[in-house]
């Protein structure tokens, strides 16, 4: 899947947000930004805590603040993530059914790649 000028431009939000990660415990930072088909963007970055498990990714954190604000499966459009997604979250992506993920592999290069590709054979209830 080809990375567009918008989805760059989404991936530089990620980039930006980034810097307000509480990641005390590992230090990596990760941003997301979700552009939803109304043009609304919501922000999250990952937050740690002391007891390792409880900590939440960034895109987890930002996919919860678009379902608080009223999205739901299909509302929303693309998402950008300075890091590749985990195995939980891309589980997050295909279950809100966002059309574009745009993310940088462990290498720096940034990807655009449907949740699909991401997480094939997808568990469904
Ligand atoms: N992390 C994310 O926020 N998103 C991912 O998809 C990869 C991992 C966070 C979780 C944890 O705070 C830190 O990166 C190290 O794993």
């Amino acid at each position: 899947m080809s990375t567009t000028d918008a989805d760059r431009e989404l991936y530089q939000r990620a980039v930006a947000v980034a810097a307000r990660a509480y990641a005390p415990y590992s230090r990596f930072h990760v941003g997301a930004a979700v552009l939803a088909r109304d043009g609304r963007v919501f922000e999250g970055v990952n937050v740690e805590n002391a007891a390792y498990p409880l900590g939440v990714c960034a895109e987890k954190s930002a996919l919860a603040r678009a379902v608080t604000d009223g999205c739901r499966p299909g509302d929303l459009e693309a998402i950008g993530i300075t890091a590749s997604p985990c195995g939980g979250c891309r589980q997050w992506l295909v279950e809100l059914g966002i059309e574009r993920v745009v993310y940088a592999r462990g290498s720096g290069e940034v990807v655009t790649a449907s949740p699909a590709e991401l997480l094939p054979d997808t568990f469904e209830l």
